[in-house]
């Protein structure tokens, strides 16, 4: 069964800790962090000391999404927080050695995930693949929650699938951005493992309902 990512992006931080906890009732596999700088995306959003906070209150895994311009930096200090997977945008300044940066991630026992933004095409994964544990597609432009799902992700999702069924590797699709239990099947169905839902769950009245609308239940 697919898996379900739930990003706190648009949660109100003054509750947070109550609000990955019934994340964690509700069924959420994983809590997805969005870290945004300023400089890679042109928004802010949180950094190491919510993470650490995050890890703290429940047991669930962290799913940490970098949206910063240099992770290469920052992924001990996220490690030590407690992240779980670390996923690097790909055309962020630091992942220009972008092999090393994902082995520097798996030495430190963390699970290593590069994210694609909407432009760029799947090609660059060619010689990573087989290092990787994680691609996250990105659905929309990075920065903001509650903007539209990007109809030709389907196909970039559609074509990474192919690649990672034809090398026979154990690779998981995260999708995120615009994620809604209206388009969670056509999303599953070209081939995504993982589903990120911001608003689709923290802004829903029933967030057990909500979680259970995107599996397709
Ligand atoms: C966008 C973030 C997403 C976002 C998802 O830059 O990476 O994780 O918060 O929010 P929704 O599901 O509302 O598009
Ligand atoms: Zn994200």
């Amino acid at each position: 069964m697919v898996k379900i990512s739930p990003s706190v992006m648009t949660a109100d931080f003054c509750y947070l800790g109550d609000t990955v906890k019934e994340l964690k009732e509700c069924g959420a596999d994983f809590i997805h962090c969005d870290v945004m700088d300023g400089v890679f995306v042109p928004n802010i959003s949180f950094g190491l000391p919510m993470v650490k906070s995050m890890n703290n209150a429940v047991d669930t895994p962290l799913d940490v999404h970098l949206m910063i311009d240099d992770p290469s930096a920052y992924v001990e200090e996220f490690a030590k927080c407690g992240a779980d997977i670390i996923t690097v945008h790909c055309e962020s300044k630091g992942a220009l050695h972008l092999q090393r940066l994902i082995s520097k991630i798996k030495d430190l026992g963390v699970k290593a995930g590069v994210a694609l933004n909407p432009a760029t095409s799947p090609e660059v994964l060619e010689y990573v693949y087989e290092y990787l544990d994680m691609v996250l597609v990105m659905s929309v432009n990075p920065g903001f929650g509650g903007q539209s799902f990007i109809p030709n992700s389907l196909r970039k999702i559609e074509h990474i699938a192919n690649r990672i069924s034809t090398l026979g590797l154990n690779v998981d699709i995260e999708v995120d951005g615009g994620v809604k239990p209206s388009n969670s099947k056509s999303i599953v169905d070209a081939g995504a493992t993982i589903l990120v839902a911001g608003s689709a769950v923290c802004d829903a009245p029933d967030k057990r309902e909500a979680i259970r609308l995107l599996r397709g239940i």
